[in-house]
């Protein structure tokens, strides 16, 4: 019976590993990202069109990693894709400056806080000069930041990222500067001071140890690799208020949070106005369109004082992106269609696990969120260690089986797009979310009874 599931199993991905085998002749891993190198599991991807993907064989999925954020409206968006091919059939590459990076620009800046803003192609090259612009405008070198926040693969936001082992990241009150990886310099990793979230306490040690050398506090306003953990009250305001206490500038990396959380992001949600912003996913729908920005008198850094620059930086494809998805975010109703979206599915979620008795919190916004199995939101990366991650993850491969696939890695949210609202689709998130909790419970109970292990899904 095993054999004969796992017989179906293989010829249900049959191109998928012939893809595998191929793929990882040239490409390390058989991908181009660390974050897409499952082994085995690696998925290859054929198509997506609005809330739905499909892999090389033809399986379809209703898609909650969305791209890991981008795509808000929905995959291959027409409004937006027509919009780009008519753009592009003008030329896609000039190193000169065309209307649509200046629209894109404007509407950066009339959705949220900026002054003035640049388009840079990717989340990591928005951090990166971020920084750089904070310690030009500073004249210090210290960057603070989060323990388990993501900002990118440049050196100096790989420093006490995602660590399977939390022990790893050292003593709360003193905690260590991890690089994830070989090959970040230590003269680097020595500029960065990570912190816990959520934790003003050790945030002011950290300020009034070395507070005339940090440049700048980097913050994503919520934990968006621990399933979005939310700031407690105050805390946003509280490293606001410190930032400008220690004369040091407050960068919020809204790479995931921008244009999703609000139409001005998480500064507007969550009503604190950082100095400088990163902005990515969202305002491209998948086209690599990205940008920093902030206040005036920052940015205008540039360009005498610090360097800025990129061949591809306000590309046609990314830019026209950006300015039809912004213009569209801005004059319709579907940032309000994400969110209900979001919300229909927590009540849906909610009525499943209400029956089971289990103890679970939602993470994150309805935009962007997730499910803890533990008594009370923790406070930072920390505590996603101590919640019971693995029947989150044994849920998750079991939706992936049943054709709905979030990211299979508890900390990863699940990301809602408008187009999820079309047809059925939330109906068989929840309902294969039901059959999948089910099924793993069930593996629980199995392996606890016997000591047998198995699987679920
Ligand atoms: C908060 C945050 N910042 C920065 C990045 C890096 O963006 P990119 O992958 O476009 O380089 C990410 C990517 O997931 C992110 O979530």
């Amino acid at each position: 019976m095993a054999t004969e599931t796992a017989r179906r199993a293989a010829t249900a991905r049959a191109r998928q590993m012939a893809m595998y085998e191929r793929a990882r002749r040239t490409l390390p891993g058989g991908t181009d990202s660390n974050f897409r190198a499952w082994g085995d599991d690696t998925i290859y991807v054929d198509r997506g069109k609005g809330g739905l993907v499909w892999d090389l064989d033809g399986t379809e999925f209703v898609d909650l990693r969305m791209g890991y954020g981008p795509v808000i409206l929905g995959h291959a968006d027409e409004r937006v894709d027509d919009h780009v091919n008519e753009r592009m059939r003008r030329g896609v590459s000039f190193s000169l400056t065309s209307e649509d990076e200046v629209q894109a620009c404007e509407l950066i800046c009339e959705l949220t806080f900026c002054d003035m803003a640049r388009l840079t192609v990717s989340g990591t090259e928005a951090t990166m000069h971020a920084l750089r612009v904070a310690r030009g405008f500073t004249g210090r070198d210290k960057i603070v930041k989060f323990e388990g926040q993501y900002h990118g693969v440049h050196d100096y936001a790989l420093i006490s990222v995602l660590p399977n082992d939390v022990a790893a990241l050292g003593d709360r009150d003193n905690p260590v500067r991890l690089a994830w990886g070989r090959g970040i310099p230590a003269a680097v990793a020595d500029t960065v001071i990570p912190v816990p979230y959520n934790d003003l306490a050790t945030l002011r040690r950290v300020f009034e140890r070395e507070g005339d050398d940090i440049a700048a506090v980097l913050i994503e306003p919520v934990l968006g690799n621990a399933q979005g953990i939310l700031p407690r009250a105050g805390f946003l305001q509280g490293v606001r208020e410190m930032t400008r206490e220690f004369g040091a500038l407050l960068i919020f990396d809204e790479v995931k949070t921008g244009f999703r959380f609000a139409r001005g992001g998480a500064a507007e949600a969550f009503g604190v106005t950082p100095d400088l912003a990163t902005y990515a996913k969202a305002m491209g729908n998948g086209y690599p369109a990205a940008a920093f920005g902030g206040r005036r008198d920052v940015m205008e850094m540039l360009p005498d004082k610090v360097s800025h620059g990129g061949t591809y930086a306000g590309n046609r494809v990314a830019a026209s992106a950006a300015a039809k998805v912004l213009t569209i975010l801005r004059d319709t109703d579907a940032l309000a269609t994400v969110r209900a979206n979001g919300e229909r599915l927590q009540a849906a979620l909610k009525q499943i696990l209400d029956t089971h008795g289990l103890a679970y919190v939602f993470t994150g916004q309805p935009t962007m969120f997730g499910v803890m199995f533990t008594e009370m939101l923790p406070d930072d990366y920390r505590g996603w260690a101590a919640t019971d991650h693995d029947l989150y993850d044994a849920i998750a491969v079991g939706m992936i089986a049943r054709g709905v696939m979030p990211e299979p890695d508890s900390r990863e949210p699940w990301f809602m797009c408008e187009a999820h609202a079309q047809g059925d689709l939330l109906d068989r998130v929840a309902t294969t979310f039901e059959a999948s909790l089910h099924a793993a419970l069930k593996a629980r109970a199995h392996t606890r009874s016997d000591g047998v292990r198995d699987t679920a899904g």
